[in-house]
């Protein structure tokens, strides 16, 4: 939808201020209402048309909070952005309690105005688009979810509409409820599915190499770059780049990546020619990125610039019964991986699983059945199978004694024998790792799963040993 299409409607009392915000909003192609006061504002309201509003909350004949408690109340298809004096925050929090979409605290640039007003478009747009599909329209699976859920139903819906726009996706969720899937899903979904969809790791990446994975290097900019080496952003040219854990980017980083998402160029390291790309980025992050800006540690305009259409992952024990639609499936995957007979959970063990908090989400369903589908045989999975917290503790010898070779030896307590033979504990970690990799034959996921941690801990160890030169 271009811009124009729907109007913003300015409610601001100094006309001054008018002035100066639908100059700014013009150039931007906005179609701009003026008013001055609440009662004004009330009939344009009326009309009940989608508009994004601008709304001043120091009016001369109401207080803005009532316009936007009755934009609340009626439920009028408006994304309402509140302008408060320097020092009233608090104002600007109540505000967003009553359904506000974002604030401006005066003075505010013009690019923080247009940034905004763009979002909150794109957000408008998009809800419209909901609303407008079918809303019987029930999804058991989608792309790699799993779960027919009313919440997760919302999520495919917005993946559906969003895929299709180049705008900047902002995934956010809990550990393990399917960021990653998310992001797939909507390169997939996208008309950018047959280009490449890279994915880089923020966390898990040493800092000083963070540059030249993003942007690439040139031969013999820094030790080791013995070659040129293409960066994900060209490696993503014409598909989808995928910033995961984008919280953990160094501030210098943030930097760059602010610069190359306003110009869509960038200079590889120790480079000095520009090159210029198509892409499409989606982050991830399982913070919560205000937080994140409001305790200075991620840049607020890089923030700002990044989550234009925000998708939150509800945590599992949100889903309704998809627990044991995603159980039912990973059995059925993991029994015939491991050549086991098991094709159904028990009525108990499945009302245990849908009353447990799953703190981990589906990661953490996804190693429970795991190690049900190694540790145990049988052709239905009973409450006594489930691993602590869930079922009845197992000791740990049982544990051991039942899983192959070398993940017993890492499961087995470590007891030196002498003060001499006692090892640093990063490499008593690193032998545990190391050798559950090695008895699931490199299977690294599944190496995860019985050490209960998930792969990209694994992973995110290694590098660092790597760069440690501990590996
Ligand atoms: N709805 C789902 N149905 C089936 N499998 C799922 C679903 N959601 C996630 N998974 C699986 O669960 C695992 C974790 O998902 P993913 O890596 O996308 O989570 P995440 O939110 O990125 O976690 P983290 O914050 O720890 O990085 C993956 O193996 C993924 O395939
Ligand atoms: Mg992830």
């Amino acid at each position: 939808m271009p811009p124009g299409s729907i109007p913003v409607l300015l409610i601001e009392d100094t006309p001054s201020l008018a002035r100066v915000y639908a100059e700014y909003l013009k150039k931007e192609s906005h179609t701009v209402i003026s008013v001055e006061t609440g009662a004004d504002a009330l009939v344009q309201l009326n009309d009940g048309a989608p508009k994004v509003v601008l709304l001043d909350l120091q009016l001369p004949d109401m207080n803005g909070m009532e316009v936007l408690k009755r934009i609340d109340a009626q439920a009028l298809p408006c994304a309402v952005i509140v302008i408060t004096a320097h020092g009233s925050v608090k104002a600007a929090v109540e505000a967003m309690r009553y359904g506000a979409y974002d604030f401006l605290v005066k003075p505010f640039s013009a690019d923080r105005l247009v940034v905004t007003v763009r979002n909150a478009m794109e957000r408008l747009r998009l809800a419209q688009l909901v609303d407008t599909f079918e809303k019987d329209l029930n999804r058991a699976r989608y792309h790699g979810f799993i779960g027919s859920s009313l919440a997760m139903q919302a999520v495919y819906r917005i993946v559906d509409s969003a895929a299709s726009s180049r705008a900047t996706v902002f995934i956010t969720g809990e550990s393990g409820t399917g960021k990653e899937v998310c992001a797939e899903a909507i390169h997939r979904q996208s008309q950018r599915a047959a280009r490449p969809f890279i994915a880089i790791n923020c966390g898990a990446i040493p800092k000083d190499l963070m540059e030249s994975e993003i942007f690439g290097h040139v031969k013999g900019s820094f030790t080791g770059a013995v070659s040129d080496r293409e960066g994900a952003a060209a490696r993503a040219d014409g598909g989808t780049l995928f910033l995961d854990e984008i919280c953990e980017l160094a501030p210098d980083l943030q930097t760059k990546l602010l610069r190359f998402i306003q110009t869509g160029t960038f200079t590889p390291v120790g480079g000095s020619k520009l090159e210029k790309v198509d892409l499409r980025i989606v982050c991830a992050t399982n913070r919560d990125p205000l937080r994140e800006v409001e305790e200075g540690r991620f840049r607020e305009d890089l923030y700002y610039r990044l989550h234009v259409i925000p998708i939150h992952l509800p945590p599992l024990r949100e889903r309704e019964d998809d627990v044991l639609e995603i159980a039912r499936h990973y059995l059925a995957e993991f029994a015939k991986e491991e050549k086991k007979g098991f094709t159904r959970f028990s009525p108990q063990t499945e009302h245990a699983l849908r009353h447990y908090h799953w703190p981990g989400n589906v990661r953490q369903l996804q190693n429970v059945v795991r190690i049900v589908a190694v540790l145990h045989d049988g052709d239905t999975v009973t409450p006594e199978m489930l691993p602590s917290p869930l079922g009845t503790p197992q000791p740990l010898q049982v544990l051991a004694a039942a899983a192959p070779a070398g993940a017993a030896a890492a499961l087995r307590p470590h007891v030196p024998l002498s003060p001499d033979a006692i090892k640093p504990l990063w490499e008593v970690e690193k032998d545990a790792i190391e050798d559950a990799i090695a008895a699931c034959d490199g299977n690294i996921p599944r190496a995860a799963a019985l050490l209960q941690i998930s792969a990209s801990t694994i992973y995110r160890k290694r590098l660092a040993w790597q760069a440690e030169g501990k590996l």
